[in-house]
């Protein structure tokens, strides 16, 4: 078979037997179709990762018409080469600090506990819908200093921005309304930028528009744009990769066992889980030379998908790569990407997602997954469950 069969047809089943043997076959392929190359290996994967100069992020520079232009994707690190990507994530860096992330904690667990309180007399609840939609997107609200009333906007914002379907990718209606939903978006957060460039707080907004490298600040659309990008790039990821660290766990009751008895294991459980069932499938590269990956030959202009799903199953690199190990020494997954593009909020997902694992076991002495059959989103680059609704019972 030439195409991959939807992760959503059976969460990844079909998929992961697919990529298996095109990493076998044909571990560097180029779609007839689509005309673009796929990497399938960890190790052709992390190469590419790690030399930006010839897999470029810079897609828009390839692109025809509107698509093409610099503007829409300024202050959008996934989108940019070095050396203004090392200047930017410098800046940026030095606003969203490690101390910045932890000093959240108190606030997570307490938005932790409150999501969950309001289900705990219910026995049962969606996991996507009650705790890991809401909890995300109230932190980064948090952190760029909005106002917590905003939450329930910006979440019906990215429900909007998710909600669109492989099948929309032809239908212009859909595209518009995607495209009226971000600009909605930006300018409700320009207005946020510009409060803040008049009247400083405590929160990244302001540091980041105070911010400085070599005489270097960013601009107010860079500002925005950025914001936007930790909306979406913060938000449905982690809240994915929640309900597919429950998921697995509820398909390796074993695993379960083992972290309740030893609560210092839930990090690896995190980890496993960001290799075992990551959220972002692949991303994009663009050739800016000809080069050799594998057996084959790129010319320059080439786009490239870098399939993450599949490197993070390559037995080549794994060790029994299609078991869950909540043991394992899973660093190097790539969960989170690799190289100058590593994810930048990866400590903090790290945390959102350890204190609400650990609620989860703290509260419930158990719980199982009821639905059936799990409805899983069918937009393109993303893996993971619409609604994961669980029974529980309280210790
Ligand atoms: C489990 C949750 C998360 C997952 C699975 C995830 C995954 C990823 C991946 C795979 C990349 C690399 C993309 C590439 O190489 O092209 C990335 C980059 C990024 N992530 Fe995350 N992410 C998560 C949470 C977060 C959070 C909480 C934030 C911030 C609030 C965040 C902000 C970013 C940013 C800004 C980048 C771009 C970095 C750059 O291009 O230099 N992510 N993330």
């Amino acid at each position: 078979m030439l195409t991959a069969p939807a992760y959503s047809l059976d969460g990844g089943r079909s998929l992961h037997r697919w990529l298996r043997d095109m990493r076998t076959h044909h571990p560097v392929h180029r779609d007839p179709l689509t005309r673009v190359w796929t990497l399938y290996r960890h190790s052709d994967i992390t190469r590419a990762t790690a030399d930006p100069a010839a897999f470029s992020s810079e897609l828009w520079r390839y692109l025809p018409g509107e698509m093409g232009t610099g503007d829409l994707t300024a202050g959008n690190l996934t989108a940019m080469d070095p050396p203004r990507h090392r200047l930017v994530r410098d800046l940026v860096s030095r606003a969203f600090t490690a101390r910045a992330v932890a000093g959240l904690r108190p606030r997570i667990t307490a938005v932790t506990d409150r999501l969950l309180d309001a289900v705990a007399d219910r026995g049962e609840m969606d996991v996507v819908a009650d705790l890991s939609d809401p909890l995300p997107v109230l932190v980064i609200a948090e952190l760029l200093g909005l106002p917590e009333e905003e939450g329930e906007l910006f979440r019906d914002w990215a429900q909007r921005l998710l909600s669109f379907d492989r099948s929309d990718l032809t239908d212009e209606a859909a595209r518009r309304r995607v495209t009226d939903t971000q600009k909605e978006l930006l300018d409700h957060l320009r207005v946020h930028c510009r409060r803040r460039r008049a009247d400083p707080q405590d929160d990244l907004i302001s540091r980041l528009c105070r911010a400085e490298v070599d005489g270097e600040r960013l601009t107010e659309e860079e500002v925005v744009n950025f914001a936007n990008l930790l909306l979406l790039a913060g938000h449905v990821t982690t809240t994915l990769l929640l309900a597919n660290i429950v998921l697995t766990l509820d398909e390796h009751p074993a695993a379960e066992a083992r972290i309740r008895a030893d609560r210092a294991l839930i990090p690896g459980a995190v980890e496993e889980t960001l290799r075992y069932r990551p959220v972002i499938v692949s991303n994009m590269r663009v050739t800016t030379r000809p080069v050799t990956v594998g057996a084959e030959r790129l010319s320059a202009g080439q786009f490239v998908s870098l399939s993450f799903i599949s490197g993070n199953r390559d037995e080549q690199h794994f060790t029994d790569a299609d078991r869950f190990d909540v043991h394992r020494d899973a660093r190097r997954h790539l969960g989170f990407g690799h190289g100058v593009h590593y994810c930048l909020g990866a400590p903090l997902a790290r945390l959102e997602l350890g204190i609400a694992l650990e609620a989860m076991l703290d509260r419930f002495s158990r719980f199982e997954v009821t639905d059936t059959s799990v409805d899983y989103y069918d937009t393109p680059g993303v893996a993971g469950p619409r609604s994961l609704h669980i029974a529980f019972r309280h210790h």
